[in-house]
């Protein structure tokens, strides 16, 4: 076969979520797509807010000269102002569209920084469970992860960080709202993370950076608001996107912010604006960044995921599930009721439900339910979710 080795060694261990969704894909065949309860992929079930429908059409009827065009690789300057303007009200940091750079999704924005920062060999450190695809981000781009174990209740636990900080450590990378878990790191974790990484930057006498994986930043929940790193840490990158907060995950439109107080941020960013381009994204999609630009103050309903969490998370507990209430994001977390989380995840599948086993975000014994999906199928589901747990309590 002509294909890497490296490649086809990755893609022997598939990503789990991608396999769960080809059985799904054939329990669908054989059963019928409604009668599979599928919850293996994040996949937004809102449409994007109808106000953006409507400038799509404006655009259409009223086209612009040019908005088809190459443009500068860090985007159209309106968009990012309009960024920089939020995030700066946000913050309360002197942000201008300098520091804004538009991605293809936070997936291009991630690899754009990792491609900026990293040296071969350089060390991302990750608290685990993660979003696994992050491991070829980092490999993509020559470093190499770094995992460390959040607590018992998935929160950051920096005593685990502090051990892993060394001379390699370029960057810690975190995620909150948090894919699998739905843990939203406090303030005061946050604060003692930035003061962690601070001293051990001193210490090393190297800058290490905090990129801060934002993909669902508005998914929170209970009105919380989510605590803005930048106010934590000096050399802060957020990464986002507009894949989740207005359900456009096919069009691929995301920034990175870089902080007014990093280091170099000139040359940084001038770096990350680079990578952009020969990364072969060139720029964002056109299109997208007129549409998104007054949208940042917007997003879809989110008490509509709220409302799916408490449904999901109120009956799986009483059934006997342990699991930790999620504070955003749109995803659950059990335990699984037996300690293969394969062999679990295939007893749900024989009720014909669809979720991904802990193994894939770095933590067996555990599994993935992702729940932007419609009401009535979490419902439907419930009873399968019951069953399978009676059956592990007696047997
Ligand atoms: C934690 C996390 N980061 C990044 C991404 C990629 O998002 P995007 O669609 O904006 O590239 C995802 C997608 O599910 C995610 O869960």
């Amino acid at each position: 076969m002509a294909i890497s080795r490296k490649v086809r060694d990755t893609l022997e261990g598939a990503s789990w979520v991608r396999r769960m969704f080809e059985v799904g894909d054939e329990l669908k065949r054989i059963h019928g797509e409604e009668n599979v309860y599928d919850f293996s992929l994040g996949n937004p079930n809102l449409e994007p807010p109808s106000s953006l429908k409507k400038a799509l059409k404006e655009l259409a009827e009223h086209p612009i000269t040019g908005m088809h065009r190459y443009m500068p690789n860090n985007g159209y300057r309106e968009t990012r102002r309009a960024i920089a303007e939020y995030i700066k009200e946000e913050s309360e940091l002197p942000f201008t569209e300098n520091h804004i750079v538009m991605t293809v999704g936070a997936a291009g924005g991630l690899n754009v920084t990792f491609k900026a920062l990293l040296d071969e060999g350089d060390e991302v450190i990750v608290p685990s469970p993660y979003f696994m695809e992050f491991k070829f981000y980092i490999d993509n781009n020559g470093g190499k992860i770094r995992l460390v174990d959040t607590n018992q209740d998935f929160s950051l636990n920096l005593a685990e960080i502090e051990k892993a900080i060394c001379e390699k450590t370029k960057a810690i990378l975190i995620n909150s709202p948090n894919n699998p878990t739905g843990v939203v790191y406090s303030l005061e974790s946050l604060e003692k993370l930035g003061a962690l990484v601070e001293r051990r930057s001193r210490e090393l006498g190297k800058t290490i950076y905090l990129i801060s994986d934002e993909a669902y930043r508005r998914i929170v929940y209970e009105g919380a608001k989510l605590p803005i790193l930048f106010q934590c840490y000096p050399h802060t990158i957020r990464v986002t996107s507009h894949s989740k907060d207005l359900s456009l995950p096919g069009e691929r439109i995301g920034y990175i912010a870089v902080s007014p107080l990093c280091e170099e941020t000139e040359e940084l960013i001038g770096a990350l604006v680079f990578a952009n381009r020969v990364l072969g994204f060139v720029n964002a999609p056109a299109l997208m960044q007129r549409l998104v630009a007054p949208l940042q103050r917007n997003s879809v309903p989110i008490r509509e995921y709220e409302e799916k969490r408490d449904l999901f998370y109120n009956a799986l507990t009483s059934f006997g599930y342990q699991v930790v209430k999620p504070q955003g994001a749109f995803y659950l977390f059990p335990k699984a009721l037996i300690d293969d989380d394969l062999a679990f995840v295939r007893e749900l599948q024989s009720k014909r439900i669809l979720t991904v086993p802990g193994r894939g975000f770095g933590k067996a014994g555990y599994f993935r339910i992702a729940y932007a999906v419609e009401r009535k199928i979490i419902e439907a589901a419930l009873p399968g979710f019951k069953e399978v747990a009676e059956k592990f309590r007696t047997g």
